[in-house]
C-alpha cells in the first residue's frame, strides 16, 4: 500500500539573487513498509528530499502526498501534529538535549504528542534496552560517546511510533563497525515493527539492505527497485 508520494517537486533555493536548483521534477512512490536508501555525492538534493519528504519544509513546485494527504495543503499546526505522529526524524548530528538524560530525551517526542507519561517511559526504557543502553539510560548526552548518542537518538525516533522513519546520514561521524551497529538496530526494529524506512548515506553497500535505492544526481533521482 502506498504511503508517500511525491509528483513533480523542485525546490529552488534564492540566496542573494543566486538560484541552486536543488531538486528538478522529482516523481516517485513509496510503499508502507519499505527500506530505502538515498545515495547521491555531497550538494546533489538528499538532505532537501528528505525535509521535503517528512514536511519539514516547501518545495518550489510539485506536491508532496503522505497516505494520500498533501503535506502543504495542511496549515501550519495540522502538519506539525501530523509530523508528530506519522514522522521520526534521525539526523546526521543528533540533536539530543544536553541537560537531560538519555531516557528522557527518548521520552521527549511522547511528552510533546501528549502521551501518557508512564506507558512512554516504558517504552523509552524498551528502546534503550534492545539498542544495549539498559545502563546507560540515566547519561546525559555529554556522558555518553558518539555511537551511544546516535542509538539514544535512533530510540527517540522511534518513540511515537512512526509510521515513517527518515533519517539522514546517521551514521556519518562513526566509524564503520558502531555505524553498521547502529544501521542493524534501525533495520531490525522497522522490519520487527513494519515501519518504513528511508535512510540518506553515503556508505553505499547499505543499498543492498534496501527495497529500493534512489540516487540523486544534481537535483535529479533515479529509483531502482533491489
Ligand atoms: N538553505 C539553503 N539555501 C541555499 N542553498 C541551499 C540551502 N540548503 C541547501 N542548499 C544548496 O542546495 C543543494 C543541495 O543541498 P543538500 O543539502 O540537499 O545536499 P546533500 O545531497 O544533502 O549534500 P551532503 O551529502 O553534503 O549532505 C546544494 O548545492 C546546497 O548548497
Ligand atoms: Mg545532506
Amino acid at each position: 500500500m502506498e504511503i508517500l508520494r511525491v509528483e513533480d517537486i523542485s525546490k529552488v533555493y534564492s540566496l542573494e539573487g543566486e538560484e541552486v536548483k536543488a531538486l528538478r521534477d522529482v516523481n516517485f512512490h513509496l510503499d508502507a513498509g519499505d527500506i530505502t536508501v538515498i545515495l547521491g555525492p555531497s550538494g546533489s538534493g538528499k538532505s532537501t528530499l528528505l525535509s521535503l519528504l517528512g514536511g519539514l519544509s516547501s518545495p518550489s513546485k510539485g506536491e508532496v502526498f503522505c497516505k494520500d494527504k498533501s503535506l502543504y495543503k495542511m496549515s501550519g499546526e495540522e502538519l506539525a501534529h501530523f509530523r508528530n505522529r506519522i514522522f521520526g526524524f534521525v539526523f546526521q548530528f543528533h540533536h539530543l538535549m544536553p541537560e537531560l538524560t538519555a531516557v528522557e530525551n527518548v521520552i521527549m517526542p511522547g511528552w510533546i504528542g501528549g502521551r501518557d507519561l508512564e506507558a512512554s517511559r516504558k517504552r523509552a526504557e524498551k528502546l534503550l534496552a534492545h539498542v544495549g543502553l539498559s545502563k546507560r539510560m540515566n547519561h546525559k548526552p555529554g556522558e555518553l560517546s558518539g555511537g551511544e548518542q546516535q542509538r539514544v537518538a535512533v530510540c527517540r525516533a522511534l518513540m511515537n511510533e512512526p509510521e515513517i522513519i527518515l533519517a539522514d546520514e546517521p551514521t556519518g561521524n562513526l566509524d564503520s563497525k558502531t555505524a553498521e551497529g547502529i544501521h542493524d538496530v534501525l533495520w531490525e526494529l522497522c522490519q520487527k515493527e513494519g515501519r518504513t524506512l528511508i535512510v540518506v548515506t553515503h556508505y553505499e553497500p547499505l543499498a543492498k539492505r534496501a527495497d529500493h535505492v534512489l540516487t540523486l544526481d544534481a537535483g535529479n533521482v533515479t529509483k531502482k527497485r533491489n
